[in-house]
């Protein structure tokens, strides 16, 4: 090589990631599904059909139509999975995005600024954390009990930030099926919260990219249901847990004028066009009952991981079992760093994800960890659950 360009990048990029590797036999992170549930053959039949009716429109940026998306996808999104969390509207309350991960961006875009203070549950979703990072964005944890974010210390972390003059921009929030840790925030909760949210003038950022699989619980109506006409709350969904994450389709639901700021800041010429074709042609009359199996898959594997999690780790490992979703949150006795025998878990085999990362405060999550258990087999999750406990036993013994 007689030149490296890359001296020429800028100098405040995020590290380049090494050779990617294919994942190990217990791989217990990210967000995968499994294969077995995916609908690949009705997927297939419906994007044949549709291709067949409206294919030519591919020879237009947004098959020729709305920059905000597919309208008859953003109108499944707007009257069945809004109806399912108690919201109301119409299409063009709906910016379809590529993954909910980018509407992150967008929210994030449209609303932060370097130096800027946000409020965010202490355990959350590490996707969110290392964003913010990056934007330079101030992130003060509030404390979670089985209920979602603790009110009482939320109202003091507001009274304290006031005090300094801090008005936060936004609560980012995962209230149905919290990531890491699986819980749903009760109705009346939700209505305090967002009492206490308009009290402050506080946005509230809400995601709800795993709400759609929820059990052990009715789905409560979301915040920005609540809200009403309020103006308050910023909706994210994807169908990467409920479909395939590989569709890379997610969307924001909220006011007009947001939606179209949104917009603005969408530079990529539109979200992938054959995925959303797909999905509009599949979702209407099959959604309902993929999704009511899907649940009832994971229900089974959560059962499996959370009993062989008790059994294997035995009373000084906690786990609660979670009210929907792909993961299982573990606490450690004080003291644990559960980075430090993740190396000794990847030579056997296998990956999670260490509590510090998907923590506001690293001192407090790193003796947490979090287990995906979407991909696997009940079988893998017992031997691969067992596998862990070895390693966590073999650890102990050498520290
Ligand atoms: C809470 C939360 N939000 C957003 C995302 C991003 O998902 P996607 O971009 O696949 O929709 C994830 C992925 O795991 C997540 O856990």
């Amino acid at each position: 090589m007689t030149f490296d360009i890359a001296e020429h990048f800028r100098d405040d990029l995020p590290e380049a990631p090494g050779q990617w590797q294919s994942s190990p036999e217990f791989s217990f992170v990210g967000g995968h599904n499994d294969p077995a549930n995916i609908p690949f053959s009705g997927l297939s039949e419906a994007l044949v059909n549709v291709l067949r009716r409206e294919g030519q429109n591919l020879a237009f940026y947004n098959l020729g139509g709305s920059p905000l998306g597919y309208e008859p996808l953003r109108e499944f999104v707007i009257s069945q999975l809004g109806a399912r969390a108690g919201m109301t509207g119409g299409p063009d309350q709906v910016l379809m995005v590529s993954g909910s991960l980018q509407a992150l961006d967008l929210v994030n875009e449209a609303m932060l600024s370097a130096g800027d203070t946000v409020l965010i549950e202490q355990a959350t979703y590490g996707g969110m954390l290392s964003r913010l990072n990056r934007l330079g964005v101030t992130y003060v944890g509030i404390e979670l009990d089985d209920g979602g974010i603790d009110l009482g210390h939320l109202r003091s972390m507001l009274e304290d930030l006031a005090s300094q003059g801090v008005s936060p921009k936004y609560l980012y929030t995962i209230p149905t099926v919290q990531n890491p840790t699986g819980s749903v925030m009760p109705l009346e909760r939700r209505r305090a919260l967002l009492d206490l949210a308009r009290e402050y003038s506080l946005p509230i950022f809400e995601d709800e990219c795993y709400a759609d699989l929820t059990w052990g619980c009715e789905r409560p109506p979301s915040l920005r249901a609540l809200d009403g006409d309020g103006g308050q709350v910023i909706y994210c969904g994807s169908f990467s847990k409920s479909v395939a994450p590989s569709l890379r389709l997610g969307y924001v639901i909220a006011d007009d004028h947001v939606i179209r700021q949104l917009l603005a800041l969408k530079t990529d010429a539109g979200t992938g066009s054959l995925e959303q074709l797909a999905l509009a042609e599949y979702c209407p009359s099959n959604f309902e009952s993929h999704v009511e199996r899907l649940t009832d898959a994971l229900k089974t594997k959560s059962d499996a991981m959370v009993d062989a999690v008790r059994s294997e780790f035995g009373p000084d490992v906690t786990v609660e079992a979670p009210m929907g979703g792909i993961y299982v949150w573990l606490t450690f006795p004080e003291g644990t760093d559960t980075a430090s025998f993740s190396s000794a878990a990847a030579s056997a085999g296998i990956e999670f994800n260490p509590g510090a990362e998907w923590s506001t405060d690293p001192g407090w999550g790193k003796r947490r960890l979090r287990l995906c258990f979407g991909a696997h087999s009940v079988e893998d999750i017992r031997a691969g659950v067992a596998a862990l406990a070895t390693v966590y036993g073999e650890h102990l013994g050498g520290s």
